[in-house]
């Protein structure tokens, strides 16, 4: 059964060095550089919430969730919607274990948490993903997230919470 645990300093180490495949690596960051990214956002007025992705207790895959990404990394490209919305930053399940519905079900219990509104109400989760990354695309899609423009690269899409 597939469930998220938010990372510790215990479990950090269980989903630290998980791997896409070598064609997917510029489609995410290293999971390294995200769990930076948790340490530092943290110490904003946003929040950063990082997960292990666990089949029973076998680690699979790692996610990242935001909250008010203009604060998190104090990026001045971020769109509008990164303003008091919570983010899908970051999702990847390691290359063995991809292609048996786990991104999927990842997906729907990120949105689970984010509906608990761990760091304020929003009305929005969004998330961002590279123009030729189809399969994620049509996931997200078939999910019910509708794309609201383009920045560079990527695509932008919303669900409403
Ligand atoms: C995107 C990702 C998280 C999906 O995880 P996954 O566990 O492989 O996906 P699932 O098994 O839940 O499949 C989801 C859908 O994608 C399809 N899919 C999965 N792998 C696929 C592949 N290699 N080619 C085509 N379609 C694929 C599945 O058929 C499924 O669609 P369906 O439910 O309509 O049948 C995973 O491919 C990944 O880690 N990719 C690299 C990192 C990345 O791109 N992250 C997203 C950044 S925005």
């Amino acid at each position: 059964m597939i469930h998220l645990v938010e990372l510790d300093k215990y479990n950090a180490w269980d989903v630290m060095f998980l791997k896409t495949r070598r064609d997917q690596k510029r489609f995410v960051a290293d999971n390294v550089w995200s769990m930076l990214h948790a340490y530092t956002g943290n110490k904003t007025k946003g929040a950063v919430y990082p997960f292990g992705i666990y089949n029973d207790k076998k680690p699979v895959g790692f996610l990242l969730i935001a909250y008010d990404y203009s604060e998190v990394c104090d990026d001045p490209e971020a769109p509008e919607i990164a303003k008091n919305n919570y983010f899908l930053w970051r999702i990847m399940i390691d290359k063995r274990y991809q292609g048996r519905g786990y991104g999927r079900e990842a997906v729907k219990l990120a949105l689970d948490f984010i509906k608990t509104f761990p760091h304020g109400k929003a009305e929005y989760c969004w998330i961002c993903y590279d123009k030729e990354n189809i399969t994620a695309r049509n996931l997200y899609l078939s999910m019910g997230f509708q794309e609201i423009g383009e920045q560079g690269e990527d695509i932008n899409a919303v669900i409403k919470l």
